[in-house]
């Protein structure tokens, strides 16, 4: 994993798998079905880094040998927070080794004039489990004003700010400041750190719309 000298609190999971499979997801010629289960196991090779700071304790088992102090987490599996749509795709990784983790989802359109966030759903926990890790999760940081709309609903909703961590597949230098501006102590994980923003506000090289691309919308 890099860590980068340029952006404080931004990680690049450069793993030659992670590499090797983001780059099929770019070629244009990859189909939904192949899409999204590369999504599925770059998500969950991401997983990797981005638990590795959750606490650890240790509790008292006994193997078919011996009586041991084993080590176990010390919290809860986290939320994982999907933006609709696309970060749907960001799910089954996560939730295929955190079993317990909760999923907690927030719907928000880009508008494609003004590349504003618009929200359409949230469904939380009725009781927001604020001993719990956040785990924001969506392809694409663009303008990080999809990102930094989640984040306030979490924070308007009493999580702690140090307890969040975003994953994306790939960002844009553009969104990362915007959403460090805001949050600089939410952690940002991406397989890809991009060139830039089109006119459009499209990620360069990207991968164009990523839930187009998983739900075969185009
Ligand atoms: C895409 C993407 C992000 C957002 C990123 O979603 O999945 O949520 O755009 O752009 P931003 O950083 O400039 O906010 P989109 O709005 O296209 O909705 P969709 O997932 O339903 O396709
Ligand atoms: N949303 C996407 O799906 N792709 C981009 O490149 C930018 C925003």
């Amino acid at each position: 994993m890099i860590v980068s000298k340029e952006y404080p609190n931004l990680f690049i999971v450069d793993h030659p798998l992670v590499l090797h499979k983001l780059t099929q997801m770019r070629e244009s010629s990859c189909p939904p079905s192949r899409f999204r289960s590369l999504l599925k196991d770059i998500s969950t090779l991401m997983t990797y880094a981005v638990t590795e700071n959750l606490p650890v304790t240790t509790k008292k088992i006994k193997t078919p040998l011996v009586e041991m102090d084993a080590p176990v987490l010390a919290c809860n599996e986290p939320v994982i927070v999907p933006i609709l749509r696309a970060g749907l795709g960001l799910v089954d990784g996560p939730l295929s080794v955190m079993q317990d983790a909760i999923v907690g989802h927030v719907g928000v359109y880009r508008d494609e004039q003004t590349h504003l966030p618009h929200e359409y759903l949230v469904k939380m926990p009725q009781q927001m489990p604020l001993d719990r890790h956040f785990l924001i999760v969506d392809p694409m940081l663009a303008t990080g004003g999809s990102a930094i709309h989640v984040t306030d609903v979490l924070v308007g909703r009493g999580v702690d700010r140090n307890k969040i961590a975003m994953m994306v597949l790939v960002a844009a230098p553009e969104g990362v400041k915007a959403y460090h501006a805001r949050y600089p102590e939410v952690p940002i994980y991406t397989a890809s750190l991009d060139s830039h923003l089109n006119d459009y506000a499209y990620i360069v090289p990207g991968l164009g719309d990523a839930g187009d691309r998983i739900f075969g919308t185009l």
